[in-house]
């Protein structure tokens, strides 16, 4: 007889879901919130493809209280979300919106009062306009702002917000935003990139101390992306792609981040490529990168698969038609990477704990006439996630919660509205929520702390 196999998780690991300042929000320019690069890039005809803003998106300014009560609904034991930098500095710095910080302040309380821990991202891409308009972050004064707008918002929620995560994927912030132009502010120039790695890590490293001082007994980190990368073949040009990719989208960050420096080979590879130095690291720079943090944050969706013979090089969509299984997003789905990738970043850099704070699947089931969602796609992807996250706890990774991507159905960056990662499904004509049947397999994993696993022979 075949025995599902229950896993089951250590007693204090952490369930939540995650979201997003500009994807949920919408209330764009309302009560004194200023214009982010975000609200301009959407805006701007031709960069989303569906054409749509995030102007509205999920109205969760309006309806908070009720998004918290369905967070409750699905056991949810904590929720990462992230602080929309000109709803609380209009202008970038100075003078602070009380308002916007009103908002984040009766969230936290109302996260605590439902037994949520809340865990704060502050800055999940939504740069002040203006700040863009001073150089955004290619320039060094950008990453000074930024510990400006860590210090007020800590200073105001940091007697109860005890996670803090001060970046939310600065390899986004860089590459999407500056080198390939597809997310705001829609660059493509490598020594903008560069520049921007340099003061997203740079600002992170200057705002850890001062989380620190202002939220007594807080846990620090940083959010990032990294993949494993594998190639098709062993062959010499294969390998010698993977490793650059691998310092392109891994080792950039990581080194410097756990106190190694820049890995040579990528600077190296930059400067003969695009004639970039790296000439932006000032004295004193890299120390500060180094801080000690809490933890490591990664959001994990897929992996690189390198195929230099049939051209095959884009992070994302490696092999085309090559009869993988994908998400819409057309992501492959391979869920043993991130055992593989939980295994490398702790044996590799020893984290002090680390935390998926993003797994999760595009998938567009929508309601059926009974008005139930059957997203089993996406439960099955969660389910297989999750299982090789134990996997790695049992190897002795140090692996402390897990985050599904999303809470809700939002507006997807450059895709608009045409992704839907949600575990509960939003109507955008009514904004009526509808927990799809992910959501209902996730809260029942909550109350066991575990789920079952059907034999796969
Ligand atoms: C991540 C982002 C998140 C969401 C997911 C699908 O890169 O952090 O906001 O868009 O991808």
């Amino acid at each position: 007889m075949k025995v599902p196999k229950q896993i089951t998780f250590p007693q204090d690991f952490i369930w939540g879901a995650a979201t997003a300042a500009y994807q949920i929000e919408g209330a764009w320019d309302v009560g004194g919130k200023g214009e982010s690069i975000w609200d301009r890039f959407s805006q701007t005809p031709g960069k989303i493809a569906d054409g749509s803003t995030g102007n509205v998106a999920c109205d969760h300014h309006q309806r908070w209280e009720d998004d918290l009560d369905l967070m409750q609904s699905l056991n949810l034991g904590a929720y990462r979300f992230s602080i929309s930098w000109p709803r609380i500095l209009p202008a970038g710095r100075g003078a602070v919106n009380e308002a916007g910080l009103d908002f984040y302040d009766q969230l936290v309380d109302g996260l605590l009062a439902r037994g949520i821990r809340p865990f704060v991202t502050l800055y999940h891409w939504d740069l002040p306009q203006v700040l863009e308009d001073e150089g955004g972050w290619p320039a060094r004064p950008t990453a000074e702002v930024f510990v400006e707008f860590a210090d007020v918002v800590s200073r105001r929620l940091g007697d109860r917000v005890k996670d803090w995560v001060t970046h939310n994927e600065p390899w986004c912030t860089a590459f999407l935003g500056h080198m390939f132009g597809v997310h705001a502010p829609g660059y493509q120039d490598a020594a903008k990139t560069a520049a921007s790695v340099h003061h997203t890590l740079l600002s992170h490293g200057w705002a850890v101390p001062v989380l620190r001082q202002n939220s007594p007994g807080a846990r620090v980190g940083i959010v990032l992306n990294p993949m494993e990368v594998v190639s098709t073949t062993q062959s010499e040009a294969d390998l010698r792609a993977a490793a650059l990719q691998d310092g392109l989208t891994n080792r950039l960050f990581l080194d410097p981040l756990y106190g190694r420096g820049y890995p040579s080979d990528v600077v190296e590879y930059v400067s003969s490529q695009n004639g970039v130095a790296f000439d932006f690291v000032e004295p004193g720079d890299m120390d500060a990168i180094a801080a000690p943090t809490d933890f490591l944050g990664i959001n994990m969706y897929t992996r690189i698969v390198i195929d230099t013979k049939n051209g095959a090089r884009d992070p994302f969509q490696s092999v085309i038609d090559d009869g993988k299984e994908r998400t819409e997003m057309g992501w492959e789905v391979y869920p043993p990477s991130l055992y593989n990738l939980l295994c490398r970043l702790y044996f590799d850099y020893k984290p002090a704990s680390l935390f998926i704070t993003e797994n999760g699947a595009s998938y567009s089931d929508g309601p059926d006439a009974a008005g139930r969602v059957d997203d089993s796609r996406r439960q099955t992807y969660i389910r297989d996630h999750l299982a090789q996250a134990r996997r790695a706890i049992d190897a002795g990774v140090p692996l402390a919660g897990y985050f599904v991507w999303s809470l809700m159905d939002n507006f997807e960056w450059s895709h608009g509205y045409s992704q839907r990662f949600g575990i509960v499904w939003v109507d955008y004509e009514t904004q009526q929520r509808i927990p799809k049947d992910s959501a209902f397999w996730y809260r029942d994993a909550i109350a066991n702390n575990g789920f079952a696993l059907p034999d796969p022979s």
